[in-house]
């Protein structure tokens, strides 16, 4: 039986990159640095309290709670912390923002800026850290105004808030029993599996597409009383079977780790919903849009799937600041819209 030839991440690379006969490398070169930085987080993930205690509060306790409120978990920083440094040197970027950082992060004046910018949750799914449970990176690539490019300024808050249609790239990792590599730079989405003895992120899933229907719905039920009439008709739906609206049965899965969800979802398809809802009306939902609605947004939506605020589409919102929340729902199209259009309805 002849092996099948396996592409590494570097090969699809260059693949994806012949279409650009005039491109530079520099953005094949960012992603292989996001790639280093998620084999990095991978190890110490591996590593787990053999290492330093991975999911317990960060060390200094003035800081440990992050720009959103939440508990920062020393994995939280210690993630962003590979991602800032093996970004930052490589020449590639203008500046950074991410969800353990409470302003852009600037690219030190010692070092060479770019024409992109790095927007990342560097590490999902922090509650499931010390239960072991598969957590993930989630990154997005922007271009740098122009401007930015030509001055070499700092990067600001507002030079970040470009709808979900202008990323370059979306991607994330997956710390799970293996580790993957999950990405679309434009041209549908690219499953990769990190081989640790080679060190290499392997080719494994070359055309991902998510299922247009689907069995399965995704969403923290605890919050029930607070969801809005529409999500709350589409569960009820759900639950009640064959023997209601929808005339089949449908199976329930929550992970609090997004990433993980909406790799299931890629894998088999699903639908995935953090709605609105009304337990914080200030939040506008628990996810944040930079980068968890609009990374996962465009791979989805590369996949077949739809990605929504669950009365619009994801990538076509005008981000208004660099940590805004909103409401998010995802996966298989049909079932996407569905709940688009109970939202419309009186
Ligand atoms: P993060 O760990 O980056 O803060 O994100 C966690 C998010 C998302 O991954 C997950 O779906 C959701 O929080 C879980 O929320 P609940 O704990 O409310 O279920
Ligand atoms: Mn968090
Ligand atoms: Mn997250
Ligand atoms: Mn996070």
């Amino acid at each position: 039986m002849t092996t099948r030839r396996r592409f590494t991440l570097t090969q699809y690379l260059i693949e994806q990159r012949r279409r650009f006969p005039s491109a530079s490398g520099d953005f094949n070169a960012l992603l292989l640095d996001v790639a280093l930085a998620c084999k990095a987080i991978a190890r110490t993930v591996a590593f787990g309290d053999l290492g330093s205690m991975l999911g317990q509060p960060a060390p200094d306790v003035t800081t440990s709670v992050n720009v959103q409120g939440e508990e920062q978990k020393k994995l939280d920083v210690i993630s962003n912390e590979y991602f800032t440094q093996m970004t930052e040197w490589g020449g590639h970027l203008a500046g950074m923002a991410s969800e353990e950082m409470d302003h852009p992060y600037q690219i030190p004046a010692t070092m060479q800026r770019g024409k992109y910018m790095l927007v990342f949750d560097p590490l999902d799914g922090s509650s499931n850290i010390d239960v072991n449970v598969t957590v993930g990176s989630i990154f997005s690539v922007l271009r740098a105004p122009q401007d930015v490019i030509d001055s070499g300024r700092d990067v600001v808050e507002a030079d970040f808030l470009q709808p979900g249609t202008e990323q370059l790239a979306a991607g994330y990792a997956l710390y799970g029993p293996t580790t993957m590599l999950v990405l679309t730079v434009g041209n549908g989405v690219a499953g990769f599996t990190l081989d640790p003895n080679l060190g290499q992120f392997m080719l494994t899933h070359p055309n991902m597409q998510i299922p247009e229907d689907t069995h399965e719905f995704a969403i923290n039920a605890s919050n029930s009383r607070f969801w809005e009439a529409p999500v709350k008709r589409y569960v009820d739906e759900c639950l009640a079977g064959k023997t209601g609206a929808r005339g089949k049965d449908f199976n329930m899965r929550w992970i609090a780790s997004m990433v993980a969800e909406a790799h299931r979802i890629l894998m088999r398809g699903g639908i995935f919903m953090y709605p609105r809802d009304t337990k914080d009306a200030a939040k506008h939902g628990r996810l944040r849009l930079l980068y968890e609605a609009n990374p996962v947004g465009m791979i989805i939506e590369q996949a077949g799937g739809r990605a929504s605020t669950g009365r619009e589409p994801m990538l076509t919102v005008q981000p208004t600041a660099l940590h805004q929340r909103i409401g998010l729902v995802f996966g298989s199209k049909n079932e996407v819209e569905r709940i688009e259009r109970y939202h419309r309805e009186p």
